[in-house]
């Protein structure tokens, strides 16, 4: 392991002082174009003359929590949050890491985004919790979570703000276009990229749900210049063996900028619906492969007035992007985003 970390390094110290700090973590293929998202947590950057240079100004700045070395030109990027590294480019001249806790004997500082307590030996259950414990910064972030204790954290896009809120979906025209019409396996598991088109996974939600009493859906639709929101309160979905049915109550009207309820109104209402996917279809109407995607579908020809997981556009009303409310107005919206908060 030394060899690899330290491949070009000639004093063992230095090498020494990168593996206490520092986790050696992966360079993605950054396939998207969301770069107005603002996730990314870019601090700074600076020409250095090898890797241990890189590694001390990350642990100089306050907030860096990764970093990443083009060895070609020695251009050093430090990152607020995050796991790994993204690039369109030079990939392969490419390096990343990812700090660990700072520890000295006494406690540990700077954990990563999602770790607290003085060893940083916790993690917060989902991204409610992060705020509600106040030991997270209050904004955007990539964070690790543990829906469940005992097994590795999983990495989620948080909103540290009004609660805490942890994506579930996104879906934006402007980024790269991501296939959703998917397996029930790639549905559990979630697909897509983080800074893009994405979906979680129906057990890390489900996991999520299942960590409080109750959580609220929240619905963001952004059509052109206007944006919508709406909550569903009372939202968790069950395990696998009663195929993710989903649990959702009311829906609350906000005036002025609602979305409209298009999910629980008359016998449009999708409570207690098991998730559905091509290869695992609890209609009688072949919804999933109408609708190209996987969802809690109606057992109703109709199969759903929402569309937010199949494709953003084609030639059919029903595969192409909407959300249909109970007042029959429909948004052909260009941006959806499902994020759960706990209420
Ligand atoms: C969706 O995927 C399934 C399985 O690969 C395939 O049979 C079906 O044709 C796909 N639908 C579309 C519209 O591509
Ligand atoms: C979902 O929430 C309802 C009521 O809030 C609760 O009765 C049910 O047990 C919950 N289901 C799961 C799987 O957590
Ligand atoms: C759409 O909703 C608005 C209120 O937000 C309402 O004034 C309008 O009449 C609705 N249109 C239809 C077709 O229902």
């Amino acid at each position: 392991m030394r060899g690899l970390l330290c491949f070009y390094l000639v004093a063992t110290d230095v090498c020494a002082f990168l593996e206490s700090q520092y986790v050696k973590t992966k360079v993605l293929e950054d396939l998207n174009t969301c770069k107005n998202d603002n996730y990314h947590h870019f601090i700074s950057m600076a020409i250095v003359s090898s890797i241990i240079e890189c590694g001390r100004l990350c642990s100089s700045a306050n907030e860096c929590r990764r970093f990443m070395l083009n060895i070609r030109n020695n251009m050093c990027m430090l990152y607020e949050s995050g796991e790994n590294c993204f690039s369109s480019s030079d990939r392969l001249v490419k390096y990343c890491y990812r700090q660990k806790s700072i520890c000295d004997e006494g406690s540990c500082v700077r954990c990563p985004i999602g770790y607290y307590g003085d060893r940083c030996q916790h993690i917060i259950e989902d991204c409610s919790d992060g705020f509600e414990r106040d030991v997270v910064p209050q904004k955007y972030m990539l964070s690790f979570i543990s829906p469940v204790s005992k097994q590795p954290p999983i990495e989620v896009k948080c909103q540290f703000q009004y609660g805490g809120l942890t994506l579930i979906q996104y879906r934006n025209i402007d980024c790269l276009e991501v296939n959703f019409n998917r397996s029930w396996e790639e549905y559990v598991h979630g697909f897509g990229n983080i800074h893009g088109n994405y979906w979680l996974g129906l057990e890390n939600i489900h996991n999520i749900g299942k960590r409080f009493p109750r959580y609220k859906l929240c619905v963001v639709l952004t059509a052109g210049d206007v944006y919508y929101q709406g909550y569903y309160y009372e939202f968790n979905i069950s395990s696998s063996t009663d195929d993710y049915r989903v649990h959702i109550v009311t829906f609350d009207d906000d005036p002025g900028d609602s979305t409209g309820d298009a999910l629980t109104k008359g016998i449009y209402n999708i409570n207690g619906r098991p998730f559905s996917t091509y290869d695992r279809d609890s209609t009688s109407y072949g919804c999933p492969r109408r609708f190209q995607a996987g969802w809690w579908y109606l057992d109703d020809p109709v199969c759903s007035r929402s569309n937010v997981n199949g494709k953003r556009s084609a030639g059919e009303f029903e595969a192409t992007w909407h959300w249909l409310d109970n007042l029959g107005n429909r948004t052909d919206f260009s941006k959806v985003i499902l994020r759960l908060l706990r209420h």
